[in-house]
């Protein structure tokens, strides 16, 4: 489409958790068709696989590493498994999540474990891994965490989620003041809603639909609305930012409403 942002990829190896799914299957088909080697992490093996031969067969390379991120052991195992399928890593998409809406007084501790170590724990505990070996090998990096407008605003019933994403958004910009001597960038990208499988069924229901009008724009995200700050972040273009959080919501944060 004319317009559309150009970038080659060749030459960049870019780990992304959450890749079975939404967001981050769409990462891995987009960046592997610029030219990027992926490696695609979550707990779904098959759809993992499916998606490396899907990349394949359009003549990108793939490469599938089944991860657990709420699991420090899958994570060092699993980061272990990607530089020996796929060589250094220069790029992390810390994208792996979950969105349980549930009020704080009908959850149970372990339920908010479950999100706090899924969306915060595992990013730092991911990007840590892959940071190490970055500094290993000297050749800098850069790592993108998918929070969410939901870490810089607030909303009903989603507690768990909200904190964990304001938390991954604090995060990034430690990493960033901590790794920046290393060479390695670290920003955040805060999507608004985006239609993938987390949030299909729930833009279905007339609450959704009502909350679709609490958007300037006026619509739901789509995946590809995402690309151009992904893009500018893993590119060089961008090697002056660090500890940025971008904001692709369709006007939702800046809304009264
Ligand atoms: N969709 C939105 O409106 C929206 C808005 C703002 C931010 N985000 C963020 O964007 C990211 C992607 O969301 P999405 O909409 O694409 O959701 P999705 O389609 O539900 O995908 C979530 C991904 O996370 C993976 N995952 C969940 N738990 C995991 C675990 N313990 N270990 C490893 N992987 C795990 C899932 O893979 P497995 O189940 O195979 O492990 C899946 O690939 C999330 O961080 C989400 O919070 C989404």
């Amino acid at each position: 489409m004319a317009g559309k942002i150009t970038a080659d990829l060749s030459g960049m190896t870019i780990l992304i958790t959450g890749a079975s799914s939404g967001i981050g299957a769409h990462f891995a088909e987009m960046t592997a068709s610029r030219g990027a080697q992926v490696v695609v992490t979550a707990r779904r093996r098959d759809k993992l696989e499916e998606l490396v031969a899907d990349i394949a067969a359009k003549g990108g390379r793939a490469h599938a590493v089944t991860v657990d991120v709420t699991s420090a052991t899958s994570i060092r195992d699993g980061v272990a498994a990607a530089v020996k399928a796929a060589g250094p890593i220069h790029a992390l998409i810390n994208n792996s999540g979950v969105a349980p809406g549930r009020p704080l007084l009908g959850e149970s501790a372990e339920d908010w474990d479950q999100v706090i170590a899924t969306n915060l724990s595992g990013a730092r505990h991911m990007a840590v891994e892959v940071a190490r070996q970055m500094v290993e090998q000297k050749s800098g990096g850069t790592i993108i965490n998918m929070a969410s407008i939901l870490g810089l605003r607030q909303g009903s019933h989603v507690t768990a989620y909200a904190t964990s994403k304001a938390g991954l958004v604090q995060l990034t910009k430690q990493m960033a003041l901590e790794w920046a001597r290393y060479g390695i960038r670290v920003n955040a990208i805060a999507p608004g809603y985006i239609e993938t499988p987390m949030t299909a069924a729930h833009f279905e229901t007339d609450a959704g639909k009502q909350q679709l009008l609490r958007i300037p724009l006026r619509r739901l995200g789509q995946v590809e609305d995402l690309d151009g700050p992904i893009l500018l972040l893993l590119s060089p273009s961008s090697s002056f930012m660090t500890g940025s959080v971008l904001v692709a919501d369709g006007g939702h944060l800046i809304s009264s409403l």
